[in-house]
């Protein structure tokens, strides 16, 4: 066991979250926020814990080898890599609130790689979501598996489970610790994306977790499109021949017509996350070029298109028809896939065809990253022409735009634009995302606040620069909502990175206000901006909260207390301007009576002092017009009891409390 002494006896428990912060009266102790463990594991008590395995694998206490302590689990007897110790998450784990697993384990003899899934269920259907891939374990010593896991559908069967990829061995698990930081209300008063932004119309690609919660709130407020991540790929939608699937489409597309998005379908021929049989002959044999072969490959790709897009009809307005099929390094630019191996150029002739005469009205994208380097371009540039003057229906070319704070410049980027233009095709940018790493050497434990700076900047002139060009671009879509859901988490190496507008916990980074307000970029962001609502501009000296409020003839606060458990709270308040006139700049005062302590506060600025408590506004929510209203949360401690203040001011006047 390796904290949490107190916590040692059951497996699964709902811990104090805050009894472990340090009370602080800065605005910014949400920097280094402290987890809240809803579960550990640490078999010190002799028993199993409530695990058991997942089918006739025997589990039991052990006292052979252990993490820490004396204790482990032990499971033996196992007949499939799938077996394995499992615990019921069901009542733990909520909808929409991203939990780090953590397990560490040990095999009784050799050598293997472990995983961490987990197991859902819904309507009877199981699905295994991995949170930990393949990771090297032995017997020599204990290996710990982490990884980050969000629900994000209804479930009536929900279990975390640890397996191992080739060998059916004993082996041993210990110190399960599951936790998670409680999210952050979303900024509901900074100005959205998507008002600021009206070019064109600003997407993000989404996954399950980006439609629930905050996170579906953030979403709507500053997305005007939608790109399903990994959901309308081949493996996704036909993991097997003819048997059609769209469990992970149509929950996102669904939120997306309900909340009026656009939606960008991606993809539907790609190389990647295309399932092995497809490739495989009549034969039983992998495909080779041969007649029969390409006959049925063509075929196959037919099939899929029309039953892809025809599932979605005219809900999707934009699809990524191919992707990723050149290859500079080619003299003839194209992608030695199995789908060029097989079929020639041919399948991107056939993709087109059939999707225009699937969707007539569609926009049929074709799809590539580094897009900005010129010899990729050119040869991007070359087929697209050839194919246009072939008749093959393509309306635009997608570049990806995975980039980094510092590569690619503006000047490339603005010359792969006009390189384009003469082909008199729509251009979208559909994966951008900007990552703080400039190569896959470094490692950062949190993200340096000189690279959030850097980034914020890039997001600043990249947006200029798309802006500059409105009348090629027709979209633009970023590749993740907030830093907390990010595929360059894993790739190309993992570690954790931050490409996004948004932080871990959903607030309005310097990157943020690089496209909505470059001129609210914090000069010297604190080093952990993406983790905090710090990153918010009231970091910036032109950015500070008013330092003499004005007005207040009225006005009314409604104070909330939105979560509560043992020592801590969340709470909300609300305040209206129920004057004639505006407010410029409030300062909200109110008195604790219970001996609460704030701990962290957004989308505002805190003083406490002792009982005695004052919130001025942040920089972007100053200004109350008359029936104006303005927002700010928090967190805080409490014992004993927890009472609402009973009385409020507003820059010296009296409230209304509702
Ligand atoms: C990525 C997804 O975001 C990941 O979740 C998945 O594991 C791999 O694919 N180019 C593309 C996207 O066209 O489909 C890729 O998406 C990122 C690179």
């Amino acid at each position: 066991m390796r904290a949490l002494a107190r916590l040692a006896v059951t497996t699964v428990l709902v811990a104090s979250p805050l009894a472990a912060i340090t009370l602080t009266s800065s605005a910014n102790a949400a920097d280094d926020p402290t987890p809240i463990t809803v579960v550990t594991s640490d078999f010190e008590d002799g028993t199993v814990q409530g695990w058991s395995g997942r089918s006739a694998e025997t589990l039991t206490h052990s006292t052979t080898v252990a993490h820490g302590g004396t204790g482990s689990l032990s499971i033996t007897g196992r007949t499939a890599t799938w077996q394995g110790p499992s615990l019921d998450v069901l009542d733990v784990f909520e909808k929409g609130t991203a939990y780090t697993i953590s397990a560490w384990v040990r095999l009784a003899s050799g050598t293997d790689n472990a995983r961490l899934s987990v197991e859902r269920r819904t309507g009877g259907v199981a699905a295994y979501d991995q949170v930990v891939g393949n990771t090297a374990v032995n017997s020599g010593g204990w290996v710990n598996l982490t990884g980050r896991y969000t629900l994000a559908t209804d479930v009536e069967f929900l279990r975390v489970y640890v397996e191992t990829a080739s060998t059916t061995g004993s082996f041993f698990i210990d110190d399960v610790i599951v936790s998670y930081v409680p999210a952050l209300p979303i900024q509901t008063t900074i100005p959205s994306v998507k008002d600021v932004v009206t070019e064109f119309p600003v997407g993000a690609a989404i996954t399950g977790a980006e439609i629930v919660t905050e996170h579906g709130q953030l979403l709507n407020k500053h997305f005007d499109s939608v790109t399903p991540g990994n959901a309308l790929k081949w493996d996704a939608t036909e993991p097997t021949e003819n048997a059609f699937t769209y469990a992970q489409a149509d929950p996102l597309i669904a939120w997306a017509k309900a909340n009026g998005k656009a939606i960008r379908g991606h993809t539907l021929v790609w190389h990647n996350q295309t399932p092995a049989w497809v490739f495989v002959g009549a034969d039983g044999q992998p495909m080779t070029a041969t007649a029969e072969d390409k006959e049925l490959l063509l075929a196959r790709l037919e099939n899929h298109i029309r039953n892809v897009a025809g599932h979605y009809g005219s809900d999707i307005g934009v699809w990524d028809v191919v992707n990723e099929v050149i290859d500079e390094n080619q003299s003839d630019g194209l992608r030695r896939s199995n789908w060029y191996n097989v079929a020639g150029l041919d399948y991107i002739r056939t993709a087109f065809r059939v999707a225009r005469e699937v969707l007539p009205n569609a926009k049929l994208f074709i799809n590539d990253y580094n897009t900005n380097v010129t010899s990729k371009r050119d040869k991007l540039y070359n087929l697209v022409a050839q194919l246009k003057s072939e008749g093959v229906p393509i309306d635009g070319v997608g570049h990806q735009m995975h980039i980094n704070v510092s590569w690619p410049t503006i000047s490339e980027t603005e010359a792969m634009l006009q390189k384009f233009a003469p082909l008199g095709l729509e251009q979208q940018v559909t994966e951008m995302d900007v990552s703080i790493y400039t190569n896959s050497g470094e490692n950062f434990p949190t993200p340096p606040a000189d690279r959030l700076l850097q980034q914020a900047y890039v997001y600043r002139d990249m947006f200029a620069l798309f802006r500059k060009y409105a009348s090629q671009i027709t979209s633009v879509t970023l590749w993740g909502l907030a830093d907390d859901n990010t595929w360059l988490d894993t790739f190309p190496v993992t570690r954790k990175d931050a490409p996004l507008l948004f932080d871990t916990r959903l607030q309005a980074k310097n990157a943020y206000w690089g496209v909505v307000d470059p001129s609210k970029i914090g000069t010297s962001p604190s080093p952990s901006t993406s983790t905090s609502p710090s990153s918010s501009p009231s970091s910036s000296p032109s950015a500070s909260p008013s330092s003499s409020p004005s007005g207040a003839a009225a006005c009314s606060v409604t104070y909330r207390v939105t979560g509560s458990w043992p020592g801590g709270f969340q709470g909300d308040v609300k305040i209206a301007n129920t004057g004639g006139a505006a407010v410029n700049g409030w300062s909200l005062a109110w008195q604790y009576t219970g001996g609460q302590t704030i701990s962290q506060l957004w989308n505002g600025s805190l003083t406490q002092s002792g009982a005695a408590v004052t919130v001025k506004n942040a920089s972007w929510n100053g200004t109350l017009s008359s029936g104006g209203t303005a927002s700010f949360g928090f967190l805080g401690s409490w014992t004993g009891s927890n009472p609402a203040p009973a009385a409020f001011t507003l820059n010296g006047t009296t409230c209304t409390v509702i």
